[in-house]
């Protein structure tokens, strides 16, 4: 993959008909040493958030060995890598993912929310008596942008019965959930942190692993979280004023924080109606979250392989390149007024559930990847200290320059 100092860089030479990702591989490394120092227990990344080599490769070099695979491709990414423990967290398996799980790729963490999955994990590995069984309760969603307890956690009523069950099966135990992604309420977390305890108690069992999840916000423009630093703080205390702190490990698996910052995506625009642009990419690419979550992106326009420094004053929509309808992303995504077919937009913070989202439908799958190493456009990360590139440069050798930020946006 070839390296350029930014998008215009890379445009001095190019004009890219596909969509192209520009990888940012030093902003997942900043969010997993951030993650590392600050989370006060251990980080597992959630690899279906981004599960290009190169990202993980990064976290990797930067020092995360625990991942969170939904899949046997997932596990297959990772199982090149010594040292790393992998975890399937996802509650429904099918039998042979968990057979190959085990026996192939020696993984002993699985998550479950239900006795029939707890039937299942046993029978397919013997009834090993090395399991770790992670079992996922429903929590309150209630505040994040995209919640994930419709479909899976057992009820707080129902907990503590398949824990007593899954502890008489486990090597070591484990409780588990999720707030829902892109969490904007940290007391969410202490919460769901305080019905844990609760069930942990009134299930009488002794507990190894309680794992918070994901959830942690990443930066877009129009959705104001607060900082990282308040999440871990409110988990921190609130994992400290439970009984369970003395007998377990705390987890967390984030994806969407870890590497949302990590690329960027460069689009070009083929026609104007208006107010909307058709562009080259679309929610069957990388911009699902932005078509059907309503997620709004940073962006900057591009024309003669320079920005357009005109003021970001109009309100853009995005046609994608199939004949789909719902092929929309309404934005809204303020761009200069004057944008025209032939420009390019580069849009930021595309690291998380972008790509990995990517179909082939109308045969648009194509596209270019290429690594920058300019900021990101928006950061969560910028300002907590030790985490600006300057000082990450002294302490770790990481180049990337964070005065470039000053020609993006900088409502960080
Ligand atoms: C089991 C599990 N862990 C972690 C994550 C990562 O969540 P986020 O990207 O919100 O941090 C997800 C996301 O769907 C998940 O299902």
């Amino acid at each position: 993959m070839r390296n350029y100092t930014s998008v215009c860089d890379y445009l001095a030479t190019s004009r890219p008909s596909d969509p192209v990702i520009c990888h940012r591989p030093h902003a997942a490394r900043r969010s997993a040493l951030y993650f590392q120092e600050k989370f006060p227990g251990d980080v597992l990344y959630a690899v279906k958030a981004n599960p290009s080599p190169l990202i993980i490769g990064e976290l990797y070099a930067a020092g995360i060995r625990s991942f969170d695979v939904a899949s046997i491709a997932e596990i297959t990414l990772l199982s090149g890598y010594p040292d790393v423990s992998l975890h399937c967290m996802h509650p429904v398996k099918h039998p042979n993912h968990i057979r190959r799980a085990y026996h192939e790729f020696g993984i002993r963490s699985f998550a479950l929310d239900s006795s029939d999955e707890l039937e299942k994990i046993c029978q397919v590995t013997a009834n090993a008596t090395d399991l770790a069984l992670h079992v996922r309760i429903a929590v309150d969603n209630s505040g994040s942008r995209i919640p994930l307890n419709g479909k899976f956690g057992v009820s707080l009523a129902e907990a503590p019965e398949l824990l007593i069950a899954a502890r008489l099966r486990a090597d070591r135990l484990g409780v588990c959930f999720h707030v829902g992604s892109q969490a904007m309420r940290p007391q969410n977390f202490a919460r769901a942190l305080k019905w844990a305890s609760r069930i942990i108690h009134k299930s009488g069992v002794i507990l190894d692993y309680l794992n918070v999840g994901g959830g942690f916000p990443a930066a877009y423009p129009g959705i104001d979280s607060p900082p990282l630093d308040q999440y871990m703080n409110v988990i921190g205390q609130a994992f400290n004023d439970s009984l369970i702190s003395k007998t377990c490990t705390l987890m967390c698996e984030p994806g969407r924080a870890l590497v949302a910052e990590s690329a960027s995506m460069l689009i070009n625009v083929i026609l104007r109606k208006n107010r909307m642009l058709y562009i080259n990419d679309g929610s069957y690419g990388s911009m699902f979250d932005a078509a059907h979550m309503q997620f709004s992106y940073p962006t900057r326009a591009l024309r003669d392989g320079r920005i357009n420094r005109k003021e970001l004053e109009s309100s853009f929509s995005f046609y994608g390149p199939t004949c789909d309808s719902i092929d929309y992303m309404p934005g809204p995504f303020l761009l200069p007024a004057d944008m025209r077919a032939g420009d390019y937009i580069e849009i930021g913070q595309m690291g998380a559930y972008a790509d990995t989202m990517r179909t082939n439908f109308n045969g648009f799958g194509v596209r270019n990847q290429i690594c920058v190493a300019d900021a990101p456009m928006l950061s969560k990360y910028k300002r907590v200290p030790h985490c600006n590139y300057d000082t990450l440069h002294s302490r770790t050798g990481i180049v990337a320059d964070d005065n470039s930020t000053a020609q993006y946006l900088n409502n960080d």
